[in-house]
């Protein structure tokens, strides 16, 4: 997709291409974490660009323990927080830390497919559970896919490439489901881009076997700093031992842990979030422009994706046929659910509007 960005932007013009692929941030991180990166330079305390601790700064680990705390009444403490090198830190260090060769790993279709990759990195098997109508989990269909080699379940809400916030309710009886030694691995890099006033349900609070991998890539606008954590329920019985495997999985995999700079920005202010107003702007636009069209485009809750039916059911090539009016989309099956298109909000609101054109003639072709 990225070279035929880049063929399409040569031959007619970066002004009439329209890119809906990527999921990075089009913001600036909010004032508040560059006044805290700002003093944290100016301050350039002695040995604070030293090695530390395999899980991070216990300062930092700390202060997230008290957030973490707040929002899901737990006792958490540092010990329960490992400051990782973004999400894909802490979905790494944990596969690594629970899977022997052959475990399951199961997977909510569509999916981001990065996980296959860290499943398989560790030597794990993925397992797509395909989800309802409405991209909530099936929690029949997750029943009948657990097995003896099942070690955890992957959730992911608010969702990449849905949109969907999955239910406190699912999430309740999903907690009866996920029993020793299973536990669900809570992938939340979008947990506060959510539209319309809706509030994802705290996994760590209603799924007692679970952890939760955190970024802020998205939440702050700054993937390129790998900024997250990992933290683990205390209500885990094996804690001790999950704990020790993945300080270790942090040290040995290459990226050990956060960047040092970065965890005491956020630790100094974890919960500055971009402003969510401007995806919301975008979400409406699209969506409404689209359904008027005629296309099956129903409004996220949260994240900043838009995942449209395709007009045909060949995703591929109705690809192509944006493709031919500039606009460039990533296809559902590149997700596992073929007969649908990912759009992201990240793209410029007035290059939005002038794509829209495009989407109206592609779908006047005929079938
Ligand atoms: C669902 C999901 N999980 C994890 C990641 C990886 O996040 P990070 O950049 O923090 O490693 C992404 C990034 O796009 C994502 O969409």
């Amino acid at each position: 997709m990225f070279e035929i960005g880049l063929e399409l932007r040569r031959e007619r013009g970066p002004e009439n291409v329209f890119d809906f692929t990527l999921g990075n941030p089009d913001v600036e991180p909010p004032d508040a974490v560059i006044a805290e990166l700002r003093r944290v330079a100016s301050e350039n305390r002695p040995r604070s660009h030293a090695y530390m601790p395999n899980a991070g700064y216990p300062e930092v680990r700390s202060a997230i323990a008290r957030g973490l705390e707040a929002r899901t009444g737990l006792p958490f403490t540092g010990q329960e927080v490992i400051m990782t090198n973004g999400a894909a830190g802490a979905l790494n260090i944990v596969h690594k830390a629970i899977l022997d060769p052959g475990d399951e790993v199961l997977l909510l279709n569509p999916y981001f497919p990065e996980y296959r990759f860290y499943v398989e990195n560790h030597g794990g098997r993925p397992v797509l559970v395909e989800t309802d109508a409405q991209f909530q989990p099936d929690l029949n269909r997750i029943a009948q896919a657990i097995g003896p080699r099942t070690k955890a379940i992957i959730l992911n809400s608010p969702n990449n490439p849905t949109g969907a916030v999955y239910s406190e309710a699912c999430l309740r009886e999903l907690s009866g489901l996920v029993r020793d030694p299973v536990i669900a691995i809570s992938d939340e890099p979008y947990r506060p881009l959510t539209f319309d006033g809706v509030k994802p349900p705290e996994t760590l609070r209603l799924i007692e076997r679970s952890v939760l991998a955190w970024s802020w890539s998205k939440a702050m606008a700054i993937p390129g700093e790998r900024a997250g954590y990992l933290a683990m329920s205390p209500r885990l019985a094996e804690l001790a031992a999950l704990r020790d495997a993945c300080t270790f999985a942090n040290r040995i995999l290459g990226f050990i842990n956060a960047p040092a700079i970065w965890q005491w920005v956020v630790g100094a202010a974890p919960d500055a979030t971009v402003d969510v107003a401007q995806y919301q702007e975008k979400r409406d636009l699209l969506c409404d422009a689209l359904t008027g069209m005629g296309y099956a485009a129903p409004r996220p809750q949260g994240s900043f994706y838009v995942f449209p039916k395709t007009p045909i059911a060949d995703d591929v090539a109705f690809i192509h046929r944006l493709m031919a009016e500039g606009i460039l989309a990533v296809p559902g099956s590149g997700f596992g659910r073929g007969g649908y298109m990912r759009l992201s909000l990240t793209i410029e609101r007035q290059a939005l509007e002038r794509s829209l054109a495009g989407f109206e003639r592609a779908i006047r072709q005929p079938k």
